[in-house]
């Protein structure tokens, strides 16, 4: 089965967010399980510069607004996985975030873009490439959310359907809305911008399009595939969810254990396993002394690796620091985006400076730090998918606290009685979007974390768990089966 990943982020070429962890692990788990899984990427100039062997497969004439159009197939140096890569200097050659300029606003040309990237999928499947060409396009996020739309005109024009499509969701809230305008630019069929196709509310959606044109949809865990159905997390499409709730799974992502391993993880100070947790502590010293904070073996260390978003809930650890800090806690933050959020966390920072540091940027190997040093990792989210950080802090040992919502529910067993005598406990779990639920479940967490034994179990239950590539890459290969052409 060929199968082409369609998708602006990978790990760890260029990355914003966990859509980069999943596709640098996603394709190479379905080659491991027998499939022949490519990726396809726009030009940024991270991929121009990091995708390795980059050659020529097609020169294209000017379109989408791009006066220069190439064709490039190169591999991953990490994986070996092959890539193509669009070579449109005019749309892509742009440093820095991939979606805005240096101002934080959209690029103006986004629906090109991103249009070109739908379209040159469908390409791949109709032949472009002479040596290979796609049974299946798994398109990721808005940005991919045009590739089943074109494919669909193609199997409009050809009288056939020319290859299946796959579109996972990661992320509703982010959906690729443009003025109705820019449709005549995008080289679709006049029909699809219709209530059953592209239009939304007098807008065109890439999401939409992604969501009703694709053969199967998937999202990122169970839950969040059922939240999403209902009006609260719907985020307008949950009608349109609804109505194809049949074609629509939710797979829980997985850990790229190449990436993170404590015990082979190269960021941090010290490894160590299930069996000997040594090194979990000389990694705790290490973070404390790199953060600044008073190095103190009995502090229970609480951590933060995320976007400063509205999604992540980071109000709560604003607003619930004075109960971690008067438990003796301490807190170690990493993260950029709100403006107001960074401020208010410096700020925290600076009025204590023995027990709260605070990182305001992007750092990939300070986040390992914080993951392998910290005692618990905060992840107190409105709405999450799926989440990767807690599955990293269970991996590590360090215990996820989160809000009982999309895969944190999926995937993080609160340290209730009853769960702790029946061994299957491995966080802290707490359910209403309120100060005082947090709160409670910080001071659950520091009263645990002084009885050391029962810590230590718990720590072994959670680094136990498996939260594996392979697992997931057989349920998309069963999906994909479902819907390759005969
Ligand atoms: P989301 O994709 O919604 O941001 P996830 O938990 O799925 O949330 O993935 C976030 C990914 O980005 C993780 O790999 C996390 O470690 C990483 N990350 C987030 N913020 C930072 C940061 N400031 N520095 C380094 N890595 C970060
Ligand atoms: C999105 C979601 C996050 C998920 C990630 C990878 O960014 O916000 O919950 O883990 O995608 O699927």
């Amino acid at each position: 089965m060929r199968v082409l990943h369609v998708c602006s982020e990978i790990y760890p070429l260029l990355k914003t967010g966990g859509l980069a962890d999943v596709a640098g692990a996603l394709p190479p788990a379905l080659v491991r399980a027998g499939c022949d899984a490519r990726l396809l990427v726009p030009g940024f100039p991270a991929m121009m510069n990091g995708v390795a062997n980059l050659h020529l497969i097609a020169e294209l004439p000017p379109r989408f607004g791009a006066s220069a159009l190439r064709l490039l197939a190169g591999t991953l140096a990490d994986s070996g996985l092959p890539a193509y890569v669009i070579d449109a200097p005019g749309l892509y050659d742009r440093p820095g975030n991939p979606y805005y300029g240096p101002d934080n606003h959209d690029y103006s040309d986004n629906h090109r873009r991103f249009g070109l990237l739908g379209w040159m999928a469908a390409e791949l499947a109709l032949g472009r490439d002479p040596s290979w060409n796609a049974d299946i396009i798994h398109g990721h996020d808005w940005h991919a959310g045009l590739a089943p739309a074109y494919l669909k005109a193609a199997e409009m024009r050809n009288g056939r359907k020319v290859a299946g499509s796959v579109f996972t969701v990661h992320n509703l809230a982010y959906q690729g809305v443009f003025p109705s305008h820019v449709f005549g630019e995008l080289e679709l069929p006049w029909e699809f911008f219709n209530m059953y196709g592209v239009e939304f509310y007098g807008n065109l959606s890439f999401l939409k399009a992604g969501l009703f044109y694709s053969d199967k949809i998937t999202t990122v865990s169970p839950t969040y595939a059922r939240e999403i159905q209902e009006p609260e997390q719907g985020c307008g499409l949950d009608g349109l969810l609804r109505g194809r709730a049949h074609d629509l799974r939710g797979i829980l992502n997985g850990v790229d254990l190449d990436v993170w391993n404590p015990a082979a993880d190269p960021d941090i100070a010290s490894h160590y396993d299930r069996e000997s947790l040594e090194g979990k502590r000389a990694c705790k010293r290490a973070l404390q002394q790199e953060a600044g904070l008073a190095v103190q073996e009995n502090a229970p260390l609480f951590g933060v690796v995320s976007r400063l978003t509205d999604q992540k809930g980071l109000n709560l650890v604003q607003a619930g620091l004075r109960g971690i800090l008067s438990r003796g806690g301490q807190l170690v933050l990493l993260g950029s985006g709100d403006p107001a959020l960074e401020a208010a966390f410096r700020e925290a920072a600076a009025a204590h400076p023995s027990s709260v540091s605070v990182h305001i940027g992007y750092d990939e190997k300070k986040s390992h730090r914080i993951i392998a040093g910290s005692d618990v990792i905060l992840v107190p989210s409105r709405f999450e998918p799926c989440g990767l950080t807690q599955l990293y802090g269970l991996r590590y040992g360090t215990l996820p606290l989160v809000r009982r919502v999309g895969g944190l529910a999926d995937s993080v067993v609160d340290c209730t009685a009853e769960n702790m005598a029946q061994g299957k406990a491995t966080g802290f779990v707490f359910d209403r979007f309120e100060n005082e639920a947090f709160v409670a479940a910080v001071h659950r967490a520091c009263a645990l974390y002084a009885r050391r034994d029962e810590w230590l179990r718990i720590q072994q239950c959670a680094m136990a768990q498996q939260f594996s590539w392979d697992l997931a890459a057989g349920q998309m290969q069963e999906l994909y089966r479902q819907v390759a052409p005969r």
